[in-house]
């Protein structure tokens, strides 16, 4: 059985963040969300791993995922030139895929527990496609499937008007016969080759697509607000490790520490995780944030929070929350005349004033 990870795509809803780099790389707990995925696979024992990339984002993920040795996994780069649906992935991915059953995985999705139960379910029922549903409250931002006995009998990518709450989540297990079922589709409506069409097709052909329901939780990364949550999910696992060097600082609860960060007069409540080489001086970082490498934060108070590595955030007279900020960007009180807000911001960026 071959893996394949999906990690073209444009990522639009997460700009600024992807305009400078690919959204399966902002990290979650510190870790790029990929990683997550290529390690689900290497612990279900798939080690022959095939990563669809973009034109313009692969080299980068490239350099972040290397040859796959460090998750035990033998990495094939395959690229998508242009981002024209996840069934036109796999089309892409068809020669290195060959006639091998293999689970696909999107890129930007996280889901708890990994996939090892759910590769074993597959081998042994043999079905054509094995998809995997959860409950959600906005199912109309996904695929949407419909039973009827336990059956598969209808999905549909998106609908205006979700007849079911059941979304697709992003993990696929299939037989080669999903090829054919690519070949066969038309691109939908925003012009794409839909794998929620794909399936559909199967199932028009009475082929044998197993719908599971995910008992954990599910997590598709593609906005702000699911980074935050998925950060916030992945912390509430982590296991306390204080590696940094502490000064008069206190750290509470599930919190990492990397080696070489620094804290001074700083308190950390966790579950948090502050990186190598960053330096917290008469900080509060609170629960659910995570401070990249080499991050600064002084004289001020962070919570619930992603700072990508290199940021500083310094003097803010309230609390930040709920933010995502990018790598090397600057937040601080600007204290000189005229009394003002003073910004040099990239296109896109969103800031909220107190
Ligand atoms: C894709 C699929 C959708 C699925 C979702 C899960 O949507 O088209 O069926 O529910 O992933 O993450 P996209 O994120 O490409 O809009």
């Amino acid at each position: 059985m071959k893996g394949l990870i999906l990690s073209g795509g444009r990522g639009t809803r997460l700009r600024p963040i992807t305009f400078t780099s690919a959204k399966q790389l902002v990290p979650v707990a510190n870790r790029p969300v990929l990683f997550y995925g290529i390690q689900a696979m290497a612990e279900a024992g798939i080690d022959e791993v095939g990563i669809i990339i973009a034109p313009e984002t692969g080299e980068e993920i490239r350099a972040a995922a290397g040859d796959g040795s460090d998750f035990g996994v033998r990495i094939t780069y395959i690229v998508q030139d242009e981002p024209a649906g996840l069934a036109h992935a796999v089309l892409t991915a068809e020669p290195f895929l060959g006639v091998d059953p293999f689970v696909m995985y999107l890129g930007d999705n996280l889901l708890q527990g990994g996939i090892t139960e759910l590769v074993e379910a597959f081998r042994t029922g043999s079905p054509d496609a094995l998809i995997l549903l959860t409950p959600v409250p906005d199912p109309e931002h996904y695929g949407v499937a419909e039973l009827n006995d336990g059956r598969v009998t209808r999905l549909q990518e998106k609908p205006a008007e979700p007849k079911t709450d059941l979304a697709l989540v992003g993990v696929y297990m299939f037989t080669p016969g999903i090829h054919e079922a690519a070949r066969a589709i038309s691109p939908s409506a925003r012009g794409e080759l839909e794998i929620t069409d794909a399936i559909q097709w199967l199932v028009d052909q009475d082929r044998r697509v197993e719908p599971h329901v995910v008992r954990g939780w599910w997590k598709d990364t593609g906005r702000l607000e699911d980074m935050l949550e998925a950060n916030r999910l992945v912390l509430d696992t982590i296991e306390r490790r204080v590696q940094g060097e502490l000064t008069d600082s206190q750290v509470e609860g599930r919190v990492v520490i990397e080696p070489g960060a620094v804290l001074e007069r700083s308190t950390v409540r966790g579950p948090a995780i502050v990186g190598a080489g960053a330096r917290l001086v008469d900080a509060y970082v609170g629960p659910y944030t995570a401070v990249g490498a080499g991050c600064r934060v002084e004289r001020a108070e962070v919570e619930h929070s992603i700072l990508l590595e290199g940021s500083s955030v310094r003097d803010l007279p309230a609390r930040m929350e709920s933010s995502l900020l990018g790598r090397d960007v600057a937040i601080r009180r600007s204290l000189g005349q005229p009394r003002a807000f003073r910004f040099l911001v990239g296109d896109r960026s969103e800031i909220g004033i107190v």
